[in-house]
């Protein structure tokens, strides 16, 4: 049985009084929710913050990015293994906003995903279409792509701590989501690509959905089978919609 679990990626957005709001609020609300697990990936300078405000019990944290090198002269880059250092949980990787403003590739993920498994934190790796390539019939290749650079670095073990997140790139803050069956489609795709390097790691394998998921629709796509929860943006800087989305999982 996969655990739901619901992921904040706050993207640049924060400031030191508002987030301590908002962990707090978090926090107070988490209490009754027991069969989700939560977290919050936030902007490098406020991890630390983020770590000691959220009760570790319910809440984990991670980074929304991470240096595709080890500790080095990289300047401006933070590694995996300073984000190891503090306890980070989860780190993002490929999210298609690092790839389309960052022209991050492929190879590139590939890199940061190893630097991550390296350190036991656990990847969420991201993959998700465009929509031009949706109305061309391309979809399924696309995050086949995407995928099968991922799954042919990565053996059995490193997978098996790994997260994978279904965003198509039109609904990404955009209000516009994937219906629950565009998106359980897409999942039972992603799976069958897991379950080709290990059935059993393709039935244990969490994959989330992420594009303007918020509390109107978060049940009904929580409730398929292969949703096994959510990468919330605009939605997770709200205490109340970001711990409604994670009661949705229980009703
Ligand atoms: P959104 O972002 O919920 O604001 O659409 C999701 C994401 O980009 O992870």
């Amino acid at each position: 049985m996969r655990k739901k679990l619901i992921v904040g990626n706050w993207k640049m957005n924060g400031r030191l009084a508002d987030n301590a709001q908002l962990l707090a609020d978090v926090s107070d609300g988490i209490g009754a929710l027991s069969d989700v697990e939560l977290a919050v990936c936030a902007p490098y300078p406020y991890l630390a913050q983020v770590s000691t405000l959220l009760n570790p019990v319910h809440v984990s944290w991670g980074a929304q990015d991470v240096s595709r090198y080890a500790d080095g002269a990289y300047t401006g880059d933070v590694s995996a293994e300073m984000l190891c250092d503090f306890g980070c949980r989860f780190v993002i990787i490929g999210h298609s906003e690092r790839r389309s403003c960052f022209g991050e590739s492929d190879a590139i993920v590939v890199e940061k995903y190893k630097r991550v498994v390296a350190t036991g934190i656990s990847p969420i790796v991201c993959v998700g279409e465009t929509i031009h390539e949706r109305e061309s019939g391309l979809a399924n290749a696309v995050i086949l792509r995407q995928m099968v650079a991922v799954l042919d670095a990565a053996s059995v073990n490193e997978l098996s701590r790994t997260v994978f997140a279904y965003e198509p790139v039109w609904a990404i803050g955009t209000g516009r989501t994937a219906t629950p069956a565009q998106a359980q489609e897409m999942h039972v795709f992603i799976r069958q690509q897991l379950a080709r390097v290990d059935a059993d790691l393709a039935q244990r394998i969490r994959v989330l959905y992420g594009g303007s998921m918020k509390p109107s629709n978060a049940t009904e796509l929580l409730a398929q089978s292969d949703i096994d929860g959510g990468l919330i943006g605009g939605a997770s800087l709200l205490a109340k919609d970001f711990l409604a989305i994670a009661a949705a999982v229980n009703s």
